[in-house]
């Protein structure tokens, strides 16, 4: 399938369904059953700090960074109802935030080398170019900027849970895009591998800190009668983070 139709396919599914995905996916929370940034702080202080929000979405975790005191808050979201929420959400509480309606797979006017902190909470894997969105991110950032980013951990896409047992279902190995219904609508994905993301990262000028890989300490310490997901979340992670540094 070629990637105008991917964006097509998923510009509508997110214009449908922006409501029901208000402030879900959004910091402290990198994933579901995940560690959270109020443990990890891999942000650290962004008090005065220009931030920019890859696949913004409601504009929930930019309200986290204006409420600790970030300078300039901007965000890109390919959906328009996406966007609406989000500009009506942060002006409601008192922000004035730069967003822009547009693919992460175009320029559209964002500033080179401005930002001290690019980011993504479970936006990235939407891309239909991550080579050209990681060498855009790097654009974006000054040197020694930090972009940080969430997304399903390939392992949770290829293993199903069957009574107690985990099992291999799909080959992690096949990164072909794929489309399933989510709430109805198409959408359509591919499951990219943890070493596509690390040789992208690399190639694209950064040098990566820190991978998180971590369950949450809830789910972890559960017993008793757990549900498949939580079964599966504490063998294996459900989502992983990347911190990386452009060099
Ligand atoms: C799970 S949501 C992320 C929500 C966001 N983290 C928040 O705080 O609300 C994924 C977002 O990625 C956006 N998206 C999907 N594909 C995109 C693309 N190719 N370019 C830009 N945004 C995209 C969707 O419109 C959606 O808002």
């Amino acid at each position: 399938m070629d990637n105008k139709s991917v964006l097509n396919i998923n510009k509508n599914y997110w214009d449908r369904n922006a409501d029901e995905w208000f402030g879900v996916t959004s910091l402290p929370t990198y994933g579901v059953q995940f560690v959270t940034e109020d443990e990890l702080k891999l942000f650290g202080d962004v008090a005065g700090k220009k931030m920019l929000d890859i696949g913004c979405g409601s504009g929930h975790s930019l309200k986290y960074h204006g409420d600790n005191n970030a300078a300039e808050l901007w965000g890109i979201d390919m959906s328009t109802k996406q966007i609406e929420n989000a500009n009506k959400y942060l002006t409601e509480c008192g922000y004035t935030p730069k967003l822009i309606n547009a693919p992460m797979e175009v320029e559209y006017g964002i500033p080179k080398e401005y930002f001290d902190f690019v980011y993504s909470i479970y936006a990235i894997g939407w891309t239909t170019d991550l080579q050209g969105t990681f060498n855009r991110i790097a654009s974006y950032l000054k040197k020694d900027g930090i972009f940080i980013f969430s997304w399903k951990h390939p392992l949770h896409h290829c293993v199903v849970v069957e009574e107690d047992k985990l099992i291999f279902e799909k080959a992690y190995f096949d990164e072909n895009w794929f489309t399933q219904l989510l709430d109805d609508c198409d959408i359509t994905l591919c499951n990219r591998k943890i070493s596509t993301y690390i040789n992208a990262l690399g190639k694209a000028g950064f040098v990566i800190e820190q991978m998180v890989e971590e369950t949450d300490k809830a789910t972890m310490s559960s017993t008793g009668n757990l549900d498949n997901r939580s079964k599966k979340a504490k063998m294996l992670p459900l989502s992983f983070i990347i911190k990386a540094r452009k060099l």
